[in-house]
């Protein structure tokens, strides 16, 4: 029986760049990645929601992105940079946030330059985004509209796609195994690590970068989600108060950009290499809910299924699970379906005994909505709870709520709790009625 481990990890988020330590150790001191975007584009001005959760810019010693010391500069100004030019214009933002966060992950992994021909014939990649390029389209569109046909760049296509962003990773790397993405909205990062860990158990890879990236924080997402009535508009001036899930004055997600890469690994393979092993990867449960767009069924029954598939598949008991990255976006009716869906997957059978003794939070507080990161962002922190033995905090929950008798749980409010984790499960959910879940076990 092939075993899925995790060596590598990587990620670009709104609380920094470059190693995820700087990340990890941000989100456990409380700190918070949302800011004010006015100065991004004069538009915003004129919107209900003017804040986000933005990947700040800088150089990576000092948490900052700066494209420059992750992508390849071109070959000149000639055709041939169609295909041989410089990474920036050949690939859309959350492409180059995913090459940086497969970088990093690889380097984490002691495999960056290091694999032979053999262990490169089995390596993959899968990685998604949720929305992708919508800069792109944008600006292709009104171009196009003003110029016609010929102002459309050649790269409109290739910056466009998906999928392109594990296409150029696999280019960089010389990875010749599955050359997979996932687009599932905000379950993206879920499903995308996996089906990659299907991929090393079918024996279709012995090591897969799994992951997702977002980048699509524009004046029109922004009006598209305000209009939907997703985005939370009351915190404009205090933009570190507005993602609080879990909270009774929550009123709405914040976006957020940036990307995360997972290296998993075939057990055997990783001890041979003598490879340091974070967590296992044990269980994953997929669901759909068959009810609406974008609203949850009410109790929560599709994230049940997901994840008492996820257990299921990991066979583990309930009473196990130590610790629950939830997806809580800080929504009214998102928050409080995911809390009942927890609470009778976490007080039934093979449960503990009262609430009180479930341990959950949302770091969505400090890095708000990652769209199509969201997922495998969630799922590194997750991991680094079991290593670490360590639950990072939910921001902002000073009166759990809406209403306060049902959440009865402990959602590690303000501040991180050190407690040992065997076992946690990690949740995300998207539009269109899609639910993953993800149990991550320590290695023994
Ligand atoms: C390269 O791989 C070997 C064996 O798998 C390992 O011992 C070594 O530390 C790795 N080197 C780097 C630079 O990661
Ligand atoms: C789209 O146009 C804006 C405004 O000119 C510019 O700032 C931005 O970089 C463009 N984005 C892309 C992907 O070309
Ligand atoms: C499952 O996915 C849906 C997608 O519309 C999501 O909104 C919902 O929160 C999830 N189900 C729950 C919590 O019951
Ligand atoms: C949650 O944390 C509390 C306090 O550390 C602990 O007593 C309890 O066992 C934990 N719950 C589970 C299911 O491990």
């Amino acid at each position: 029986m092939r075993r899925v481990v995790v060596t590598g990890l990587g990620a670009i988020t709104p609380l920094g760049v470059a190693g995820i330590r700087r990340t990890w150790q941000r989100l456990l001191a409380g700190h918070c990645g949302i800011v004010n975007i006015l100065d991004r584009d004069e538009r915003i001005a004129q919107l209900p929601c003017r804040i986000a959760a933005v990947v700040p810019m800088g150089k990576k010693v000092d948490g900052g992105w700066d494209p420059s010391e992750w992508l390849a500069p071109g070959v000149g100004f000639s055709i041939s940079r169609i295909i041989g030019g410089a990474d920036d214009r050949r690939m859309a933002l959350f492409s180059q946030y995913a090459i940086a966060a497969a970088e990093e992950a690889l380097g984490d992994a002691g495999l960056l330059g290091n694999m032979s021909e053999e262990q490169k014939d089995m390596a993959g990649v899968c990685i998604g985004s949720g929305i992708g390029s919508l800069d792109d389209v944008y600006n292709t569109s009104v171009t196009y509209e003003k110029g016609g046909y010929k102002k459309v760049s050649p790269l409109f296509v290739p910056r466009l796609l998906i999928n392109m962003a594990a296409g150029h990773i696999t280019m960089k790397h010389g990875f010749r195994g599955p050359n997979h993405a996932a687009s599932t909205a905000c379950t993206t990062g879920a499903h995308a690590l996996g089906d990659a860990s299907r991929f090393i158990l079918h024996s279709d890879a012995t090591i897969m970068l799994a992951g997702g990236s977002e980048s699509c924080i524009h004046p029109l997402s922004l009006s598209g989600f305000c209009r939907a009535k997703s985005l939370c508009t009351a915190h404009n001036s205090t933009p570190h108060l507005s993602s609080r899930p879990f909270d009774s004055l929550r009123s709405g997600f914040v976006m957020g950009e940036g990307a995360g890469v997972v290296v998993l690994e075939e057990l055997k393979h990783a001890k041979a290499r003598g490879a340091r092993i974070y967590a296992e990867l044990k269980g994953y449960g997929l669901s759909g809910d068959a009810h609406h767009m974008t609203a949850p069924p009410e109790d929560g029954a599709g994230a049940e299924r997901a994840m008492r598939a996820a257990l299921r598949n990991a066979g583990v008991e309930p009473r196990r699970v130590g610790y629950i990255n939830a997806h809580a976006t800080s929504t009214v009716l998102g928050d409080r379906a995911e809390n009942r869906a927890i609470k009778s997957v976490m007080l039934g059978q093979g449960g503990v005994e009262r609430a009180g003794l479930v341990n959950i939070s949302s770091t969505k507080g400090a890095v708000g909505h990652l769209l199509g990161a969201a997922g495998v962002v969630e799922a590194i922190f997750s991991i680094l709870a079991v290593k670490e033995n360590v639950l990072p905090p939910t921001l902002n929950l000073d009166h759990p709520g809406d209403p306060p008798e049902e959440f009865d749980c402990n959602y590690v409010p303000k501040a991180a709790q050190e407690k040992d984790v065997d076992v946690a499960l990690t949740n995300s959910f998207g539009f269109g009625g899609t639910n993953a879940s993800l149990c991550f076990a320590k290695y023994e």
